[in-house]
């Protein structure tokens, strides 16, 4: 295993298994990641199975566990095992695999939220509707936890409501700083012409683990991610002046995470900002539909009726 230490990160290229094991009791403050999925990913070995997903978190999540303050997180972002007859929801097994670890401890593992994160874009289906969200489960050790809501506040859509009765009527209803980012996420993933793309199949984007990153972990606390593919979570903890401990066994994506977090302490990697998704403009050429498209509708719909 090879460590790389910086000022702002440490990184481990080799086994997670392996370095969680050194890291001392107690000593961070939220757990980001998003584990492999055993869908024959480049990263996965070919023969990886629910059965091989299951075995590889009992072999590191009681390390987790051990290394994670009280009153700090664990955020794992999944999706789904697909095959081609069904579809397993991977954090159905996560749940189960957290609840058992932490269910007579002192600190339990509490779950605070289920995110959805929502996306426009991937594979189209024929014969089920097609996949446009994963989900992340947020776990607190124990029941008191930092929470920093004002820090991910988001934009109202209509900021100059107002109360029509009771006592407050005529004030404004809503909270100056912006509402609560609720437990859906509408945040672009990473396809081909997202200026975060990198060679990696499975990136999230920057914008997930830095609302994360600024809710749950206070100014200047240690952020790791285990399973760090190209070090998406290092670049936002360092955006978020936090400090970050990465490993990666791969070790070509290992060297573009290096890279991506030297660019952001230099204040030159690029990532999309957190911003509400936009709507597209009408007068664009590419919004408007098709008159093939339109022709096709207006035949179905023809068809239809008689
Ligand atoms: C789903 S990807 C994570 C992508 C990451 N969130 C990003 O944005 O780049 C999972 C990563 O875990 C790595 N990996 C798999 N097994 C590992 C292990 N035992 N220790 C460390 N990394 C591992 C894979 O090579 C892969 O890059």
């Amino acid at each position: 295993m090879d460590s790389y230490i910086h000022n702002n990160f440490d990184l481990f290229n080799g086994d997670c298994a392996d370095k969680l094991k050194s890291m001392p009791d107690e000593s961070v403050d939220l757990v980001v990641t998003s584990p492999p999925y055993c869908m024959k990913k480049a990263y996965e070995d070919s023969k990886d199975d629910i059965k091989a997903f299951k075995m590889h978190h009992e072999e590191i999540l009681s390390d987790i566990y051990r290394v994670l303050k009280v009153g700090g997180s664990i955020c794992w972002q999944t999706g789904y095992h697909v095959t081609k007859d069904q579809i397993i929801p991977l954090d159905y097994i996560v749940y189960e695999l957290f609840n058992s670890l932490s269910n007579n401890n002192e600190a339990p593992l509490i779950l605070r939220n289920r995110i959805i994160w929502t996306f426009g874009h991937g594979l189209n289906s024929t014969k089920r509707f097609s996949g446009r969200h994963e989900t992340i489960l947020w776990f607190t050790k124990g029941k008191d936890y930092e929470f920093n809501l004002d820090d991910v506040r988001i934009p109202q859509k209509y900021p100059g409501k107002r109360y029509y009765k009771g006592k407050n009527k005529g004030k404004l209803s809503g909270n100056p700083l912006g509402k609560n980012p609720s437990d859906v996420w509408e945040i672009p993933n990473v396809k081909a012409n997202h200026i975060e793309k990198t060679v990696h199949p499975c990136q999230f984007p920057v914008s997930i683990p830095q609302r994360l990153i600024k809710a749950l972990t206070p100014e200047g606390g240690v952020v790791l991610d285990p399973y760090m593919g190209v070090g998406t979570t290092g670049v936002a903890a360092i955006l978020e002046k936090r400090h970050f401990i990465g490993c990666e066994i791969k070790e070509e994506y290992f060297s573009i995470a290096e890279k991506r977090l030297i660019d952001t302490e230099n204040g030159v990697v690029k990532y999309r900002k957190d911003e509400p998704v936009m709507k597209p403009d009408k007068k664009m050429a590419v919004a408007k539909l098709p008159k093939e498209f339109a022709l096709a509708r207006r035949k179905k719909y023809e068809k239809k009726k008689t």
